[in-house]
């Protein structure tokens, strides 16, 4: 089984840093992927990476200044989309219903949507993370092919903070999942992952591999995540 290491690059990057990338050494056992900025996809070399985008379009085409549909991401090259990511669900108001409307449009496309959900520290602390990830499930993935698509599992308070659960919470959480979705639902866990303990997350049996993102910035340390799952 192959597994997945994405790197979200959010707004960052440059073009000096996509021809280092570009330098990367795909792994057999790996399906290496990066999510630059919209505006950077056609830079990267296929042959060395998959590239994503970060968002798309809920619609077809149309009259939506400054956005970029799904279709015109499948055209520079893309193979994966970001949906649903925590900052655009608490900067841009994204709701489960929107990302939902993305997710089809991705995928009638020939995008692979890459579906985060997560939930924040209140709901974790106050034990209603359970019911805030099934009500993001359900109402993300309705009418979804799960074949089509990747479930990335992104606590809020773990994301850009160094904190990350524990394997057991992790654990829980996937089960949860394919409890719900079906046991062949690809799960990747993103937050706080890094070239330091990622030796811990490889470990963790039922994970089909991570989200990235600040660690995903650096090419020594993205490979060495990579590496890490080929097990060298
Ligand atoms: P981080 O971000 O790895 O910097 O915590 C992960 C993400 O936002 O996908």
């Amino acid at each position: 089984m192959k597994r997945f290491v994405v790197g979200n690059w959010k707004m960052n990057g440059s073009i000096q840093q996509i021809h280092e990338f570009n330098q990367l050494s795909p792994r057999h056992n790996v399906i290496s992927v990066i999510c630059p900025p919209a505006c950077f996809i056609p830079l990267f070399n296929p042959q060395h990476i998959h590239v994503g985008a970060q968002n798309c379009h809920h619609q077809l085409s149309g009259a939506y200044t400054g956005e970029v549909s799904a279709e015109q991401l499948k055209a520079l090259g893309c193979t994966y989309v970001i949906l649903g990511h925590s900052e655009r669900r608490a900067q841009f108001t994204e709701s489960s219903e929107l990302v939902n409307h993305k997710a089809s449009q991705a995928i009638q496309a020939g995008l692979i949507p890459i579906i985060c959900v997560g939930e924040t520290e209140t709901e974790r602390r106050e034990s209603r993370f359970k019911h805030v990830l099934s009500s993001q499930l359900d109402i993300s993935l309705s009418g979804i092919n799960l074949e089509q698509c990747v479930i990335a599992y992104e606590p809020v308070w773990s994301i850009g903070t160094g904190l990350v659960p524990t394997t057991e919470q992790i654990t829980e959480v996937i089960e949860l999942i394919r409890n719900l979705k079906g046991k062949t639902t690809k799960v990747l866990y993103g937050g706080s992952v890094n070239n330091k303990n990622i030796k811990t997350i490889v470990d963790i049996p039922a994970l089909d591999g991570v989200l990235v993102g600040g660690a995903s910035l650096s090419l020594q340390s993205f490979q060495e995540i990579i590496n890490a799952f080929q097990g060298e």
